[in-house]
């Protein structure tokens, strides 16, 4: 068969790796990615954050005696009939320009365990018809009079139940909590005529209750809760507060503790924190750029020392071994 394509006479990009090239390839990804790594370490620089940890603090003293220290956080924070409020007073750092983000962050949490994240039946929660399509949703499918669980699964029974409420000089600082779920979650992913039913009435509570008249697709802490994150340390949008803060302000942070990391040592924080093009603080898509960067640009430099010192023509025959001089032994 003789065809071009047999011959491999295709036309195609054939580049020739001159040295020249090679040496201007690399400056010019140094010189582009520098400046990109700079100004989102800068960016970075710009976001003022306030990370506040109390799932120690919240807990009286009296209960943190070390030696039974597991047993007593886990007994009180399991005890309904006690108080869980919890005063914190945060200082702003800098100006805090609004929109601020509001988040819970928590650590040592694996949301991201592979029978955790499978306990959810997304039929269920979509379809106003399918209540007991509880497929996956084991223990969290029926309660104890075999009624399906609305939502079910381990990912909605664990929402998370802390609230915290703020205010400065006395004056309550509202949150807003309206859109902070995605979009299509509450389009697509939840239904708006799907209503919960016998939640969190089965046994041990595992977190937050809902409101058995507000459709799933409109209680947003869920839809948050829902999106399980994939490390095991992670923040999730609690609200917005819509008004700038000064810096040295005080803030009064009114926390229900409510949740029981203290069971698996897991940590609780606070986090307020403002945005800007890059999201929230993070230097390390910065650093990455930087150190691309100053690699390229120090090979490119390798590159124009030998070429200068040792230049060798290109495509130079006798370099081939054929005709290289055979060595003398
Ligand atoms: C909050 O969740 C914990 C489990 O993490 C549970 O023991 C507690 O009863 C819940 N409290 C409220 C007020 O929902």
């Amino acid at each position: 068969m003789h065809s071009r394509f047999t011959q491999q006479e295709l036309p195609a990009c054939k580049p020739i790796l001159t040295p020249e090239l090679v040496m201007a390839t690399f400056i010019f990804l140094g010189i582009t990615f520098i400046p990109i790594g700079l100004s989102h370490l800068a960016a970075s620089d710009h976001v003022v954050e306030l990370i506040d940890r109390y799932d120690e603090d919240c807990i009286p003293t009296d209960k943190f005696n070390p030696s039974a220290a597991h047993h007593n956080r886990v007994g009180y924070i399991q005890d309904v009939k006690t108080d869980k409020t919890c005063v914190r007073t945060l200082t702003v750092p800098k100006k805090m320009k609004h929109p601020i983000f509001v988040y819970y962050q928590l650590d040592d949490f694996y949301q991201n365990h592979r029978r955790f994240v499978k306990s959810r039946n997304d039929e269920q929660y979509r379809n106003p018809l399918a209540d007991h399509r509880t497929g996956n949703c084991e223990p969290e499918s029926l309660n104890n009079e075999n009624k399906p669980i609305v939502p079910c699964g381990l990912i909605a029974w664990s929402l998370f139940n802390d609230t915290f409420t703020l205010s400065r000089n006395n004056i309550a600082l509202p949150i807003n909590q309206k859109d902070i779920a995605w979009e299509s979650d509450k389009t697509h992913k939840f239904g708006s005529n799907v209503y919960p039913k016998n939640f969190q009435s089965r046994g041990l509570i595992g977190g937050a209750k809902l409101n058995e008249s507000i459709p799933l697709n409109q209680q947003e802490d869920l839809l948050v809760w829902m999106r399980t994150a994939a490390l095991p340390s992670f923040r999730k949008l609690y609200g917005r507060i819509e008004t700038d803060l000064e810096a040295n302000e005080n803030i009064n942070v009114v926390i229900q503790n409510n949740y029981n990391t203290y069971s698996f040592n897991g940590k609780k924080k606070f986090v307020i924190s403002t945005t800007t093009w890059i999201g929230g603080k993070n230097d390390f898509l910065g650093r990455v750029y930087i150190t691309v960067g100053g690699v390229c640009l120090l090979i490119a430099i390798t590159y124009i020392i030998f070429y200068l010192v040792k230049p060798r023509p290109l495509g130079d025959p006798s370099y081939l071994s054929w005709n290289r001089i055979p060595a003398s032994n």
